[in-house]
């Protein structure tokens, strides 16, 4: 897992519960290198599980919701890199279609050998679309969070409901995104 996505998770950890909660899940995750991480550098991903699950324990809050959390702290944090991909004139159900591509070129460029995730459409209609979430990593409820900060960036809120699915590709997440009234 990229070095950026440890950064973010301190800078989020921070804003939400303070420098000291910082130092806190660094020490309890009894990481190698004492919690030092560079954005392009790549470490273990077990080493963001030991995080999470540290703050875990000392919030109280289950995981999904840090993920949840996290993923809007992620997506407002990562917007800035390309604003002109998500405009409200492109839309939600544009911008996730077309995710995969920004990934594969834009993000690639910054961390070339990043393990990103995949976003296949499997079905759309003006207010519905379906979307594969295909990632080595149990990461849907980020993914989730993720979306969730485009759609209030783009002033589009849905709701979201995630499954277990299996297709040729092996074990995938299928996320249904409904469109609600703004
Ligand atoms: C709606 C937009 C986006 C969605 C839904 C999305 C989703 C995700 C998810 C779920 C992951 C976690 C890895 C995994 O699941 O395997 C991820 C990783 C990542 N994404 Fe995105 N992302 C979005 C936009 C962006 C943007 C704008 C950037 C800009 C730099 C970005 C950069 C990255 C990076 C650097 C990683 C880490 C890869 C690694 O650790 O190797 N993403 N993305």
């Amino acid at each position: 897992m990229k070095g950026v996505v440890f950064t973010e998770l301190f800078r989020h950890v921070e804003a939400q519960h303070g420098a000291d909660m910082v130092d806190d899940i660094i020490d309890a995750a009894q990481l190698p290198h004492c919690g030092a991480y560079t954005s392009v550098g790549s470490y273990p991903f077990q080493e963001a599980v030991a995080l999470l699950v540290a703050l875990n324990k000392a919030t109280g809050k289950p995981l999904p919701e840090i993920l949840d959390g996290f993923g809007m702290h992620c997506f407002n944090r990562w917007v800035s890199y390309a604003p002109h991909y998500f405009t409200r004139q492109r839309g939600l159900f544009d911008i996730l279609e077309g995710i995969d591509n920004f990934h594969e070129t834009e993000v690639r460029k910054l961390y070339p050998d990043a393990e990103l995730p995949s976003f296949l459409s499997e079905s759309r209609s003006d207010r519905q679309l379906v979307l594969g979430y295909y990632s080595c990593k149990p990461l849907s409820a980020l993914a989730v969070g993720v979306i969730k900060g485009a759609a209030a960036h783009v002033g589009q809120p849905v709701h979201m409901a995630c499954e277990p699915a299996v297709g040729d590709r092996g074990a995938y997440t299928r996320i249904t995104l409904t469109l609600l009234d703004a």
